[in-house]
Order: C-alpha cells, then sequence, then structure tokens
C-alpha cells in the first residue's frame, strides 16, 4: 500500500481563516494533538508575520518530538532568517519557501517577468539550503500557471535539492481531471522528478479541495497538504480527515494510505473547532454531527437490520461511540420501538401504535423529538391507558 504523507497546516493557512487568530498556548495544545493524529509534518506559522506567530512557532518546534516542523517563507531572505529563528529547537525542522508562477500573480502582484521569477526563487532556495537540509518550494498558484513554465520551476527546484516540490491550486479553480493531469504532466516531462516528493494543496472555493487532492494522489503526488476541519483562507483548505477516510474507504480503488491515526479525528476536530471558534457545520463530511445520523425510517430500519445498508464507515473508526438514530417526522416505527426499549419502556403491539400516532403529531411540530419528549408523552399514554 502506497504511503501518503500528510502535510498538515491547520496552525498556518487554517489561522488565516478571517476571524481566527490562535495564541501560542493554543497552537501549541493543537500541534499536541495534531501528533496523535499521526501527520507526519506540521506548518506552524509564518514566522516573519509577527513576532507573537515567531513566537509560537518556536513555541510549537520545542514541544512536538515526532513531527517535522514547518515555516513558512517568502521567498526573501528576512522570511528565510525568521524561520531559522523560529524553528531553533525543532528535531526536525523543514523550511516552506514559496513564490507565485501564474501570469495574474506576475503581471499584478509581483510585476515579474518569469525569468525574474525563476531567479529570485532560485536564490531563496539557494539560500535556504545554507541552513536547512529539508526544504519545501511552492509555485503559488499553480493551477493558473501555464504548465511549460510550471514544468521549467519545478525542475529547478528540483535541481537545487528541494525535497518537496508543492502544486497549490490556490484559488480552487481547478477540477479533479485538470489538477490530476497537472501531476501526470509533471511525472512525465521534469527530468529527475523522482528525486522530490510532489505535494497537492488545494484550496475549496468551489468545494473541490478533497476531489481534487485525491485525483493529484491517483496521478503520482506522494503528499498532501491540508488542514483539520478543511479550515482555512475564504472557503478553506481541503480537510485532511475527508482524504484520510476517502483513502481508508476505498483502499480497493485509490491502494494508498495516510499515516493518521483515525481514531484521533473526531478529538482533532472538536480540538481545532473550540480553539479557532469555527463552528463544524452539521452536514460536514466524516465530522459533522450529522455524519453518522439518521432521521428517515427507511434509513433507521436498514441500520437497524444492518448498518453497512447506510453508513460506508463507522463512527468508531474515527474515535466516536455510536450513530444516532435521531427521531423526527420522518422516523418509522421499528426506531420508535427499539427508542422505547433503550428508555426501558416495553409496550404492547396496541400501545406502541398509540404512542406512534401521538409521537408523529409532535414530530410535525418539532424539528427533533427528543428522549425528554419522549418521556413525556409516554407519561401521558400511560395515565390516559
Ligand atoms: O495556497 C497557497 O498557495 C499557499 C502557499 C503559501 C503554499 O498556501
Ligand atoms: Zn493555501
Amino acid at each position: 500500500m502506497r504511503k501518503i504523507y500528510v502535510f498538515d497546516t491547520t496552525l498556518r493557512d487554517g489561522e488565516q481563516s478571517p476571524g481566527v487568530n490562535l495564541n501560542t498556548r493554543e497552537k501549541v495544545e493543537i500541534a499536541h494533538q495534531l501528533e496523535r493524529l499521526g501527520i507526519d509534518r506540521m506548518e506552524a506559522g509564518f514566522p516573519a508575520a509577527s513576532p507573537g506567530d515567531l513566537a509560537a512557532v518556536n513555541a510549537v518546534a520545542r514541544a512536538v518530538k515526532d513531527v517535522t516542523v514547518i515555516g513558512l517563507s517568502r521567498s526573501r531572505e528576512h522570511d528565510i532568517d525568521a524561520v531559522r529563528e523560529a524553528l531553533q529547537g525543532a528535531q526536525d525542522p523543514c523550511i516552506h519557501v514559496f513564490l507565485a508562477t501564474s501570469p495574474i500573480h506576475r503581471k499584478f502582484k509581483l510585476r515579474m517577468e518569469k525569468e525574474q521569477v525563476l531567479e529570485t526563487a532560485q536564490a531563496a532556495i539557494r539560500y535556504a539550503k545554507k541552513y536547512f537540509s529539508k526544504i519545501e518550494f511552492s509555485l503559488e498558484d499553480a493551477g493558473r500557471t501555464e504548465l511549460d513554465f510550471m514544468a521549467e520551476v519545478v525542475g529547478m527546484a528540483v535541481r537545487e535539492g528541494a525535497k518537496v516540490v508543492n502544486i497549490p491550486d490556490t484559488v480552487g479553480y481547478l477540477n479533479p481531471a485538470e489538477y490530476g493531469a497537472i501531476f501526470k504532466y509533471l511525472k512525465e516531462n521534469v527530468p529527475d522528478i523522482e528525486k522530490v516528493q510532489l505535494s497537492a494543496h488545494c484550496h475549496n472555493d468551489l468545494g473541490m479541495a478533497t476531489a481534487n487532492t485525491l485525483a493529484a494522489i491517483l496521478n503520482g503526488a506522494d503528499q498532501i497538504e491540508g488542514t483539520v476541519n478543511g479550515i482555512g483562507e475564504r472557503a478553506g483548505n481541503t480537510a485532511i480527515e475527508e482524504v484520510a477516510m476517502a483513502l481508508e474507504t476505498r483502499q480497493d480503488f485509490f491502494q494508498a494510505k495516510t499515516g493518521l491515526v483515525l481514531t484521533e479525528i473526531a478529538r482533532s476536530s472538536r480540538l481545532v473547532s473550540k480553539l479557532t471558534g469555527m463552528v463544524v457545520p452539521g452536514n460536514k463530511a466524516v465530522v459533522g454531527a450529522n455524519a453518522f445520523a439518521h432521521e428517515s425510517g427507511i434509513h433507521q430500519d436498514g441500520m437497524l437490520k444492518e448498518k453497512t445498508t447506510y453508513e460506508i464507515m463507522t463512527p468508531e473508526s474515527i474515535g466516536l461511540k455510536e450513530s444516532k438514530l435521531v427521531l423526527g417526522k420522518h422516523s418509522g416505527r421499528h426506531a420508535f420501538r427499539e427508542k422505547l426499549l433503550e428508555l426501558g419502556y416495553e409496550l404492547s403491539e396496541v400501545q406502541v401504535n398509540e404512542a406512534f400516532v401521538k409521537f408523529k403529531v409532535l414530530a410535525d411540530k418539532k424539528k427533533e423529538v427528543s428522549d425528554e419528549d419522549l418521556l413525556a408523552l409516554l407519561e401521558e399514554k400511560l395515565v390516559d391507558t
């Protein structure tokens, strides 16, 4: 089974979610949980962004033991120096240097010609090499970069000794067929490409970050980048738990897996949500509150007979206790009877039917019928009989 390395950027790209600001203590707490989750590489922040972030990256670098700690840097000596300072004390430091390569970024943001982009990136990698044995280089906005120029920049990074070359779809513009094709093209057209690991870094502007990441894996990506709960700039980054569970659930198809400790997913999700204040939508894949909840009678009946009828993965596999059968207006008699038994009520068929009619009247008025509602309803009924 091919191993896919996980580069977690919850503490950097994830923290770039509007409204999120993690202090040092919070970053360290999340870093420890990410370690338990079994990620391979952790981007702890962008040290040149502020003295506070530099200090926080340093605290993370000293706190974690079994993970590569990474600091982000623009292609500037000042930023590289900040990462050097921030990663002092790290057991396994790595610098992540980036420069935009797309025509839009070259023209409007960098005001550089292609040649200058190549030279600036090369100079940055050479400078970083003096201090770091592990360098990742990213072509920002690779998704909108000409393929031949992308190959030229990747080739330069390979020759200069980068260990990982990252191909970000910075603005979430691509679809899986296009993103996968980029990896195939680079594998086939860049000399010595096997000397580096290729990395996928997707944003979710069109809701395709996970699909694009999986397409990259199918086309040879060795590493995936993302965040817990998919938090990040704008619509966020690839959710690492989604990729890990997609690989796990469909091993038959992907023949690849991450090293994540899957049973730590739910806990990681809760912690990141709590400390960032970013609420996880109920219908979020894998970690949403409804991901293992069933309301309709047909589904509940299926679940009670055999769970695989409506669940492709188990709640236990991500560290949750059990699936939930939620009683609402779509629920059926089978789940209702099971609930009564769970609450300690063994009623006759006639009584169950009578209670069920009352339950349906109540369910029409409420989004969810709680245990307390049911108990009240049953007391009412028992007094009647
Ligand atoms: O999305 C992006 O391009 C980035 C880079 C800094 C890697 O986050
Ligand atoms: Zn990003």
